[in-house]
């Protein structure tokens, strides 16, 4: 008999192709994210839950899922929204989606890097509104990356493949981890044993860390001030790890040149104050979301059930 697996989140049709191959699925995200109670009342039957961020998958819900579900898998490499101790103490394997994210991600953070440097904001609506009058040497003059000194917070696999893109652009790198890494992982980047230390030289700081009780809050007015002046600041981590009155303060204050974001505290509300910011570079979390990237998750995932049914261990299961 085939598996059956619930599934929370709209998916691309690829990866609902994918998932099928192996399982008969009941889809009940495709229009809006279903509550707790609905998810209850749909899953009887099902051997995996399938969710993504905005599913809380809470020691409540866990607790009322039937005997039928063996596994939680979580289309995202983030798990704050998994109360992984409650899963592990009733007995479901959990899986993400590491590694595969990666390259993606990286990518995003450089388009961050060089919307928020080059102005894009500005030079985009100066073009869809019909404003542009011409090329002129006074024109959205912003500033360069090459040769700049890139700050990295979070030096794990997304930290080092933005590091390896940014050497490409000429940048040096400095960054700053909970453990230094290894020389060869290092390449080269200079080691901060403090944010601080790495503040101070950071002309472009990307945030590339998860939200976590050290990191919440992190990027305030007083860690702001650290910065060189006119430095710029990209967030492709998570929105928690900034303190949106204080980023936005600098950047209306001119202390900060620009600022990249990806990722909102609270998102999908977003801080009405950056709406008001030209220098303000904004994505709605789209740092993952390429067709590559969407089915190698489904791939991952998939991998890891199998292994799961087949007693195996799996790189990919968090419990
Ligand atoms: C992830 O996979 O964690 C992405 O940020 C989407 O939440």
């Amino acid at each position: 008999m085939r598996r059956r697996m619930f599934v929370t989140c709209a998916l691309p049709p690829s990866v609902k192709t994918l998932l099928t191959t192996d399982y008969d699925v009941t889809f009940a995200g495709e229009t809006r994210v279903p509550t707790a109670d609905e998810i209850i009342a749909g899953i009887a039957g099902h051997d995996v839950l399938l969710v993504t961020a905005p599913t809380q998958v809470d020691r409540a819900l866990i607790a009322r899922l039937p005997d039928s579900v063996k596994a939680v898998a979580t289309y995202s490499v983030g798990n704050e929204h998994l109360d992984l101790a409650a899963a592990a103490a009733h007995g479901l394997a959990v899986f993400s989606t590491p590694d595969v994210l990666t390259d993606a991600c990286a990518e995003a953070a450089l388009l961050l890097m060089l919307g928020a440097a080059r102005r894009a904001t500005e030079a985009i609506a100066l073009l869809r509104e019909g404003r542009w009058q011409g090329w002129t040497p006074i024109q959205l003059n912003g500033v360069g990356i090459t040769g700049k000194r890139l700050g990295i917070v979070g030096m794990g696999r997304l930290g080092r493949a933005i590091a390896d893109r940014a050497r490409a652009f000429g940048m040096a790198v400095d960054y700053h981890n909970r453990r230094r890494l290894a020389e060869d992982l290092e390449a080269g980047a200079t080691y901060h044993a403090t944010i601080e230390g790495l503040l101070a030289v950071s002309q472009f700081l990307v945030l590339a860390c998860p939200a976590t009780e050290q990191t919440r809050g992190l990027l305030d007015g007083e860690h702001i001030a650290l910065l060189p002046e006119g430095a710029i600041v990209v967030n492709i981590g998570r929105g928690a790890v900034v303190v949106d009155e204080d980023l936005i303060a600098a950047l209306a204050g001119g202390r900060l040149a620009a600022a990249g974001l990806d990722v909102f505290d609270g998102e999908p509300a977003v801080h009405p104050g950056y709406f008001a910011l030209p220098n303000v570079f904004m994505l709605p979390h789209i740092g993952s979301a390429t067709i590559e990237t969407r089915e190698a998750m489904g791939r991952i995932l998939l991998d890891g059930l199998r292994a799961l049914w087949a007693g195996q261990s799996a790189v990919n299961r968090l419990v």
